[in-house]
């Protein structure tokens, strides 16, 4: 079989290998060289992703069998569409389904129509003196973002990226005044978890949940970037994500897709929903109409069963096998290894020396993404995020010791978040959570009618016994 992979980062590197295991022709339409693209890629065009007359005549020319986009902005151009208008079967939300990632206030505005009850309480005011009265209004910590795209970037949150809420009007002004539209949101408190799944017509397929860690430098401080690393369990919970939790925010992902279709928008592709676990339960923060990256990388390393080709080529149809969703049941870690100053002021042009041998002998998986080749062994880094590490262990804490262990064969001056997938960390966000639900906690502020969890927190559902 013959896939085109659409994008150039290591989200669409893992996305190719995952196709390379089993066995598919790999074509590549992006904007950059990526060198683990290029090594498995039969052939590749340099060009603007987000272009679909360009990226359909070079699957048209290739004779592809199916394609897939990886990054949302192809998504969010229409590609699929231009895609499936040229009939080769295209796993991605046309650009009307992608609104669930490419506009917060119509994502948050087909939850409500809905009746799913996902959501903190939200506002979207249009002057500034509706942003004052918002903002009185919610009487707490609150959160300003813009309503498009924003790489992960925009969204400002109050106590970490603004400790006064007059900055945070300030913000959120400023966003009306150039033309935006805006979201204010109340404050969410928990522990984030991202649950991916295959979205098709027949059904909505879920993948191991993963923890992003999103602030550029450890102990969860810096910017928020795309993501820094990511961490998976073995029985794809995590160690603070009980088993009902998980399912409720499964379900929610379903009534979701429900209501989609009940507009008319059929979704064919992955849908991510990124959640917060509350005291109450999930609470939806966003949906992405794609992989995470890095969680993407965590899911698809674990995706070793089965055709990964014919199942992407069923979600593409409309008709996805189950017995092919399988993943393995082990820990995985992802770190990104970034230019210094990433999440503030990266300084690209370095260069890495990978050992890559070494590293794939220690069990641990190189995974391309913002880097250009530069003679063998080595890679440039760009400005964004460069190579993941991947390691898989039986427990969390040990996949991390691995990733870490492969770094003594990088070479090159970068930075990377060793704090990921610590058994200090974990048992630190179990212990948050833990917090946050006991008996006698402070009540939620939240407003929500999210459905408390099925199980009490810290029943036989919970996974913390799988720390050690
Ligand atoms: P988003 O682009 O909506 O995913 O926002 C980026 C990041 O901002 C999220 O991953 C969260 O860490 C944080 N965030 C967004 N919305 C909220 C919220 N309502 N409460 C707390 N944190 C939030
Ligand atoms: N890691 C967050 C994202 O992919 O949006």
């Amino acid at each position: 079989m013959k896939f085109l992979v659409v994008g150039g980062g290591a989200r669409e590197h893992a996305l190719a290998a995952a196709l390379a295991r089993a066995e598919a022709t790999i074509v590549v339409a992006s904007a950059n060289a990526n060198p683990g693209l290029e090594r498995l890629a039969r052939a590749s065009v340099r060009t603007d992703p987000t272009d679909g007359a360009s990226v359909v005549a070079f699957a048209r020319a290739q004779g592809v069998d199916g394609a897939v986009i990886g990054p949302e902005a192809p998504l969010a151009a229409g590609v699929a569409d231009a895609l499936r208008a040229a009939e080769i079967p295209t796993v991605g939300p046309s650009r009307d389904a992608a609104r669930i990632e490419t506009s917060k206030v119509f994502c948050r505005a087909l939850l409500a129509r809905h009746g799913i009850a996902a959501s903190p309480k939200v506002a979207t005011p249009t002057t500034v003196e509706e942003v004052d009265r918002t903002i009185a209004g919610f009487g707490g910590p609150f959160v300003v973002k813009p309503d498009g795209l924003t790489a992960g970037k925009g969204v400002w949150v109050e106590g970490a990226d603004f400790s006064d809420p007059k900055e945070g009007a300030v913000y959120a002004k400023s966003l009306l005044l150039q033309g935006g539209r805006v979201l204010i949101e109340e404050k969410l408190e928990g522990e984030e978890f991202s649950q991916m799944a295959f979205v098709t017509d027949d059904g909505v397929y879920p993948m191991p949940a993963v923890q992003d860690f999103k602030r550029a430098r450890e102990g969860n401080l810096g910017g928020n970037t795309g993501g820094m690393g990511s961490y998976s369990q073995r029985d794809h919970l995590l160690p603070f994500l009980p088993a009902a939790d998980r399912e409720a925010a499964i379900d929610l992902v379903h009534r979701t897709v429900a209501g989609l279709r009940a507009e008319g928008i059929p979704y064919r592709g992955i849908l991510y929903g990124g959640f917060m676990l509350t005291a109450r339960g999930p609470v939806l923060v966003e949906y992405n109409a794609r992989f995470g990256d890095p969680e993407g990388i965590n899911a698809l390393t674990l995706y070793e069963e089965g055709n990964f080709a014919e199942l992407l080529l069923g979600i593409a149809t409309g008709r996805a096998d189950p017995n092919l969703v399988r993943f393995r049941l082990r820990s995985t870690v992802v770190k990104y290894l970034v230019p210094p100053g990433y999440g503030d002021r990266p300084q690209p042009g370095g260069l890495l020396a990978i050992d890559e041998g070494a590293i794939e002998a220690a069990g641990v998986h190189v995974v391309y993404g913002s880097v250009e080749a530069a003679g063998p062994g080595t890679v440039r880094l760009g400005s964004s995020r460069g190579v993941a590490l991947v390691g898989e262990a039986s427990a969390i804490h040990e996949a991390g010791t691995r990733v870490e262990a492969a770094l003594r064969f990088v070479r090159g001056e970068y930075y990377v978040r060793h704090d990921i997938g610590t058994k200090d960390d974990l048992a630190r966000r179990v212990e948050h959570l833990r917090q946050l639900r006991a008996p006698g906690a402070k009540p939620s502020p939240l407003p929500l009618s999210v459905a408390p969890a099925a199980a009490p927190p810290s029943s036989a559902g919970t996974s913390e016994q799988l720390l050690d």
